[in-house]
């Protein structure tokens, strides 16, 4: 999959960034947070968090075996990726692989509970361009995994209230 298929079909990101924006309106997070449920952090980012309506999100994603199969193959873009590679320099990759397939289970309406740290906590001074550039490598592993562009937009609508969280620069 070449990054043409970014270029041709721009929208999924276009989506993600609309969201997103609307969602830096309404950003208030507390310095004080140091766990959260994923649920919670999409609604500190935003308020667009509404009960979730479309609980086979997590059945199109192929369920915990597929979600952990998209963030396995999504580490491996992200250490490809010059862009953002060094940000992660000394992960605990099994920690992350493990809190990030919690915050997509449950995110999707699946029967995880995400207990990492708090999108605040665990991220600094990350910019626009940095947090693009890993929705850009989320696409990439979704198409790697098959997962239909429809399926791919709503996942990504339910990590767009994450971006005031996390991009503060
Ligand atoms: C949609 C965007 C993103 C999501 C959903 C996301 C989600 C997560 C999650 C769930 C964790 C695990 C927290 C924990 O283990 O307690 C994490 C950690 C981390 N993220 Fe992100 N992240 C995103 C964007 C980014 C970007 C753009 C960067 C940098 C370019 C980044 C860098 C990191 C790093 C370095 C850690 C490890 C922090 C640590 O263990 O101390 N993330 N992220």
């Amino acid at each position: 999959m070449s990054n043409l298929t970014i270029l041709e079909r721009p929208w999924p990101l276009l989506l993600l960034l609309t969201l997103a924006t609307l969602g830096c309106q309404n950003h208030s997070p507390s310095p004080t947070e140091t766990r959260a449920t994923a649920e919670q952090n999409a609604s500190a980012g935003a308020g667009l968090a509404t009960a979730d309506q479309s609980a086979d999100l997590y059945d199109a994603l192929g369920k915990r075996d597929g979600i952990e199969r998209l963030v396995e193959d999504l580490m491996h873009f992200i250490v490809d990726d010059k862009r953002i590679a060094p940000q992660f320099k000394g992960l605990n990759v099994e920690r992350f692989h493990s809190n990030l397939s919690d915050q997509i289970c449950e995110l999707a309406g699946g029967p995880c509970q995400y207990e990492g740290m708090a999108m605040t906590e665990s991220h600094h001074g990350i910019t626009e361009t940095q947090f693009n550039a890993l929705v850009e490598d989320l696409i990439l592993a979704m198409e790697k995994n098959g997962i239909a562009t429809g399926t791919q937009n709503r996942l990504l609508a339910k990590l767009a209230p994450l971006h005031p969280a996390i991009v503060d620069r």
